[in-house]
């Protein structure tokens, strides 16, 4: 089954064919950040309407590299939620137009499954159940996946996302958007000397907030006697930190649902020092780590087909002409 997918929740327009969940054909991404990285952000109106410019010229060529036509289709599928409403319009309104041209069944995803399926491309060999870490810009979330379209959340996020994190800690540090890939980088340069982080008791829960602030807080004091910043260091310190309590907690959670795989999901699976820790007491542990090969870890339509294929064939999500988006959906 050859399904025809597409993304556009935030600032990515994205196309991908995808056969059986598995085999992705084509995977086409067209990336706004060059144009929102003079905002220091996504600004949404503006992603709106760069979506609209760039969704034909990207299905076009999902197609032409897949070397498929429509006729050779069987369904669209396209995120419905989460993320921002005027970006979710342009996929969802372009998704319904071909389904009803075509007379193809038309699948709504949700995002983050989305986020999830993304390793499925990755190892052929990869079914649940499993843990899985979701780690994205809007989430972070330790979720029992039992199969392919039930889970479990077994700890969420209190206050922000870790993404979100990354990015804010970028900013302060004024290494600019996209914030993750350039405290990436620092810290890679750094040594994680500084202490942020102190032991909590929330159980498979997490706070970043705190950490957060805490970085901040050292930042401005810094500034403030006129110092000059260790910026390597403080990224090496915060992604230390953050690092740390996702590889515990994820840990803890597979002995004590005795489940020995574990599947990392979303923007932040592509931090080169949580790939490496996660993988490395997973390892210890007699667990299985399976990190998303890089072009799937950030936004792309190629984990939306995968998503769509395990629905499709448990009959879950099909939707008609009246498929809404919804900023707002959760897991
Ligand atoms: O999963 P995603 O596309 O967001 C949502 O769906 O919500 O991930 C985007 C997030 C951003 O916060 C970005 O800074 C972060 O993933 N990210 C990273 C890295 N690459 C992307 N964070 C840390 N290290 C990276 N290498
Ligand atoms: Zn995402």
């Amino acid at each position: 089954m050859k399904i025809l997918a597409i993304e556009s929740s935030c600032d990515e327009t994205s196309c991908a064919v995808v056969e059986n969940g598995r085999i992705c054909h084509s995977n086409i991404v067209s990336s706004q950040i060059d144009i929102h990285t003079r905002f220091g952000g996504v600004v949404p109106e503006v992603a709106s309407r760069n979506h609209v410019m760039a969704i034909d010229n990207v299905v076009n060529l999902a197609l032409n590299t897949a070397g498929v036509t429509l006729k050779d289709i069987d369904a669209i599928a396209v995120t419905y939620g989460a993320g921002l409403i005027g970006s979710l319009l342009v996929g969802v309104s372009y998704a319904k137009g071909l389904s009803y041209v075509t007379n193809k069944p038309l699948i709504a995803v949700n995002h983050i499954y989305g986020h999830i399926a993304s390793n499925y491309l990755t190892y052929a060999e990869l079914t649940p159940p499993f843990i899985c870490l979701l780690v994205s810009g809007g989430h972070t979330a330790i979720i029992k996946v039992t199969d392919y379209n039930h889970h479990e959340i077994i700890g969420n996020t209190l206050d922000d996302a870790v993404g979100e994190c990354f990015d804010k800690v970028a900013r302060v540090l004024g290494l600019g958007y996209p914030g993750g890939p350039k405290v990436d980088n620092c810290a890679k340069a750094g040594r994680a000397n500084i202490v942020f982080t102190k032991p909590d008791n929330l159980g498979y829960n997490f706070s970043f907030s705190g950490k957060k602030t805490a970085v901040i807080n050292y930042i401005h004091n810094l500034q403030q006697r006129g110092q000059n910043l260790p910026v390597n260091d403080i990224c090496a310190s915060f992604e230390k930190c953050v690092v740390d309590e996702l590889t515990e907690k994820t840990i803890k959670a597979c002995k004590n649902y005795k489940i020995n795989k574990i599947v990392v999901a979303g923007g932040v699976s592509a931090n080169r020092q949580l790939r490496a820790q996660l993988t490395n007491a997973a390892a210890q542990n007699g667990i299985t780590c399976y990190v998303p090969d890089m072009q799937y870890c950030t936004d792309n339509a190629a984990m939306i087909g995968s998503a769509a294929y395990y629905q499709y064939i448990a009959g879950i999500g099909i939707a008609d002409l009246t498929l809404a988006p919804n900023p707002s959906l959760s897991l």
